[in-house]
This record gives C-alpha cells, structure tokens and sequence, in this order.
C-alpha cells in the first residue's frame, strides 16, 4: 500500500484540502474523487459515521489510513476537531463552466462580485448547495477555493459548481442584481435561469455589475439600517426564489 503521507505531500499543491469529517462527509456523498483521508483515530471516525452519515461508511472505510498524530499534525498544521483530514481533486474549470453555461437552467447561479471574506464565500457556497443552486460564481481576487472557503463550505463546493470568472466572462441569463436601493424583492419573481448577484462587503456592486444588471432589487429593511451581511442576502434571496415554488426537493 501507499504510504500516505508521501502520496499526501506529493498531491497537496494541486488539491482540494478537506479538513475535517464534515468536509469529508459531503465531498464523498457529493462524489469528489478522494486519493488519500488520514486521521489519527479510524475508529472514532467511523463511529462518528455510523451515528452521522451510515450512507457514506463504507467509502470511508476503504478510504481512511490512520496515521501518528506528530504525522498528522506535520500535514494539518491547524487540526480540525474530529483530527480528519483529506485531499480531493478539484473539478476541472472546464466541467464547471460547462455546468454553469446549460440552459435550459433550472435553478440560478449565485454571483459575488469581489467578495472579500473567506467565511462569507464558503457561508454562500453552503447555501447555494442546500438550495440546489447551478453555481458560485465569483469576480475579483479572492480564490472560492481557499482551504479557508472549503472549511467554512463544509466541503460543499462538490454540490454546485464553484468558479472565478470576470464580469465578461459571467454565463447568459437575467441579472438580478441585490440592492439596497432597488425595487422590493417581494414583489419580483426571480427566474430560474437568473443570475443572482451580490456586491463586495467594503463597496458594494461594482460599476461593471451594475452595468451588466437588468434589475436591481433590494431585500426588506428598516429605515436607518445601511445593510446585511453579504451571506445573510444571499439566504434570503435564494429563500424567495425557492419560496415561489420551483426549487428542486
Ligand atoms: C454588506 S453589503 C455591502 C455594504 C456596502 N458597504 C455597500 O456600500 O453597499 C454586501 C451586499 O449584500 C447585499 N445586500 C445587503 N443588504 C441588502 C439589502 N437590504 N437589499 C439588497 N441587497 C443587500 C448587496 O448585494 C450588497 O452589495
């Protein structure tokens, strides 16, 4: 067998890091390709499986190698809790933008126009995965792929496709831009094949977005309140879409 700190040291630069089970968890159930999982206790993983995510067991199983925990630490600076860790392959760029560009579309892909915050992107990435959003798209520097972004996606990036395009290069569709000075949401259907775009949390949406949009619409708030949390938009936002019926079970 492989030694798996040697296979881990030679596949880390060019993979995804799953830190933790959860991460594990959804990457697997989402049918990422795992070439090495380590941990420093395989039997209090599965048992976590077993109580947690018995639909995942098995693959656990043939996947995870325990490894001494000075090993482990070598490889995970910065252990997660439950001291469970893996690399994933990324989806090629191609398979995403190809995701991305189906039509008909059936669900709308979230926009995040040079978001700054790496726990806001992975919040967002969650999300689009519990409501069957097509994709994350975001512009700027930020990488939706960070170790940090992963972790506070919970290993979702697997469910929706998660890209970095500029604002040219955004897939076709009706932008619905997220304002607060645009027109009440609650009286807008937002489509299915809409993009649904959201703007930095220093400045807003950018002038490019805003030149691309075709509606501008602003989530309910009290007066004298500036704005939301960019994730907490995004919640309630994919909430209305799915509230007018067309979200997938
Ligand atoms: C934290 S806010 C940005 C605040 C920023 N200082 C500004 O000047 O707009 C991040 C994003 O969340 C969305 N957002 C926040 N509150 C909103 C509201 N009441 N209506 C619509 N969108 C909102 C917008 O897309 C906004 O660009």
């Amino acid at each position: 067998m492989n030694d798996p700190v040697r296979v881990w040291r030679q596949l880390f630069d060019d993979s995804v890091l799953l830190d933790g089970f959860h991460a594990l968890k959804h990457a697997v159930r989402f049918g990422a390709r795992v070439p090495v999982a380590v941990t420093t206790d395989r039997r209090a993983v599965l048992e976590l499986a077993d109580e947690l995510a018995p639909d995942v067991r098995a693959a656990l199983d043939e996947l995870l190698t325990e490894i001494p925990e000075t090993a482990f630490t070598a490889l995970v600076p910065r252990p997660h809790p439950t001291s469970v860790a893996a690399l994933a392959v990324r989806p090629s760029r191609a398979a995403n933008l190809e995701t991305l560009a189906r039509v008909p579309r059936t669900a709308p892909v979230v926009v995040l126009d040079n978001p700054r915050n790496l726990g806001n992107a992975g919040a967002v990435i969650r999300l689009a995965a519990g409501f069957g959003a097509t994709g994350v798209v975001t512009t700027g520097t930020l990488d939706p792929w960070h170790p940090t972004v992963v972790r506070g996606g919970a290993g979702l990036h697997f469910a929706t496709a998660v890209e970095r395009l500029t604002v040219d290069e955004l897939p076709a569709g009706p932008v619905f831009a997220l304002d607060p000075e645009g027109e009440d949401i609650r009286g807008t259907k937002l489509p299915d094949d809409a993009l649904l775009a959201f703007g930095s949390e220093r400045s807003g949406l950018s002038a490019e977005l805003r030149s691309r949009a075709d509606r501008l619409v602003s989530l309910p708030m009290r007066p004298q309140v500036s704005s939301y949390n960019l994730a907490t938009s995004v919640a309630m936002t994919l909430f209305h879409w799915s509230a007018a019926g067309d979200a997938p079970a």
